[in-house]
């Protein structure tokens, strides 16, 4: 591992893989349900933690497209808990100023996880200081289809060109995540050493870290340590070492004399 001289800042976005739960439960002889319960609350301590610390925006892998395999009656428990969470939460969001965003097929949830979910959407929608997202029925592959979908029909009706897709830039202006930050920071829980499907395209030069923490107990001080690890990587986005530094050494002298400390 290379680290860098100076520590990264905290990272803006951090997206999460909330994993474990069940095996949380299992360890304890409890139905699974219980553990995204437990699971829930895990949410609500990051959260608070992610604002005191400043990280701008947090995204939740909540429920993968893949999530519907499961048995019928956990997939109707984590409806009923996402139901039940947005209910409750919005009060809290409000307070907070925190803006809610969703990524993924929304449409495809029942109907009352949808109605919640839009008028919590709705209450927080002004809100610019901190930025939740929830990756609900969301699956990368499913997004990469939405977005090219999206971008042959607006070239059909005339409204972008071919040359729209030559840049990144143009052609991520048709993902779920249009308006987002890329991730900086990807953790995920669990032990688990993999992406399931989650923001591939976004995560492209994101860092990963990996924790053995079951979800539901993760915490402020594992998110601490997960930022820690972060803050000592060195990201280079294809340049070597020397560049970077002669980059940071070339903006330190650009900056006014009084605010360089
Ligand atoms: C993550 O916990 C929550 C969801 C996928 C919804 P899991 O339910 O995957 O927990 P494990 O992996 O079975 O322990
Ligand atoms: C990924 O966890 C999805 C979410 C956290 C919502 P899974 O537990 O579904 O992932 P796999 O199946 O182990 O890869
Ligand atoms: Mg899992």
């Amino acid at each position: 591992m290379t680290s860098a001289s100076t520590p990264l800042p905290v990272p803006a976005h951090i997206a999460i893989i909330m994993d474990g739960n069940g095996r949380w439960a299992k360890q304890r002889g409890l139905p699974r349900v219980e553990g995204h319960r437990r699971g829930v609350e895990a949410v609500r301590t990051v959260m608070e933690a992610a604002r005191e610390l400043g990280v701008k925006c947090v995204t939740l892998y909540a429920f993968s497209v893949e999530n519907w395999r499961r048995p019928e009656e956990e997939v109707g428990g984590l409806m009923g808990l996402l139901e039940t969470f947005l209910a409750r939460e919005t009060a809290n969001l409000v307070r907070d100023r925190v803006r809610l965003r969703a990524i993924g097929r929304t449409d495809e949830l029942p109907g009352a996880a949808r109605a919640a979910l839009a008028a919590a959407m709705a209450a927080t929608a002004h809100f610019t200081e901190q930025t939740l997202v929830l990756a609900l029925n969301y699956g990368a592959r499913t997004e990469a289809l939405d977005a090219a979908r999206a971008y042959a029909a607006a070239v059909v009706a005339g409204k972008a060109s071919l040359d729209d897709a030559k840049s990144w830039e143009g052609f991520s202006r048709y993902l779920y995540t249009r308006d987002l930050p890329d991730p900086d920071l990807v953790i995920r829980t669990s032990g688990e050493k993999r992406i399931s499907n989650f923001l591939l395209l976004q995560a492209a030069y994101a860092e990963f870290v990996f924790t053995p923490v079951l979800w539901p107990d993760f915490g402020k001080a594992e998110l601490i340590a997960a930022i820690d690890e972060f803050r000592g990587r060195e990201r280079r986005f294809g340049q070597i070492t020397e560049q970077l530094a002669a980059a940071k050494a070339e903006a330190a002298a650009q900056r006014p004399a009084d605010v360089i400390v």
